[in-house]
């Protein structure tokens, strides 16, 4: 690893702790749990939908529709019931800006 991954990393974590102290809805926080599956930047590997590319609307009505049992799915339905309407906004934004 170079200096300057090495630099660039650590302040990425830098920048990460700084935002979990400061608010524990940040949806930079809040997304870390969705990498494992989607993707570090959203945009998943193998059979997983990605989640770039989606508006706002789309995203927070998948989401909503996975927790109400409304949108049929493998994992997302059990995934989703653990977050609060207003974490699920604050990722729909997250997500709709990445690009
Ligand atoms: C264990 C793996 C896993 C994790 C972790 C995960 N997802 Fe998913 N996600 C899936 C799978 C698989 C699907 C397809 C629907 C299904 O079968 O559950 C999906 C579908 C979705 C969709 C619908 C995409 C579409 O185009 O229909 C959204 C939105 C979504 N996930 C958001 C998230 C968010 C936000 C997180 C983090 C809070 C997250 N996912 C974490 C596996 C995962």
């Amino acid at each position: 690893m170079s200096l300057r991954t090495l630099a660039s990393c650590t302040l990425a974590l830098m920048a990460l702790g700084g935002i979990a102290q400061a608010d524990e809805t940040a949806p930079a926080v809040l997304a870390t749990a969705c990498f494992a599956c989607h993707g570090m930047d959203g945009k998943s590997p193998g059979q997983i939908p990605s989640l770039t590319g989606k508006t706002k609307e789309a995203f927070s009505t998948a989401m909503k529709g996975f927790k109400t049992d409304q949108i049929p799915a493998t994992v997302m339905n059990r995934l989703a019931k653990g977050y609060t309407d207003a974490e699920i906004e604050a990722l729909a934004t997250f997500y709709a800006n990445l690009k």
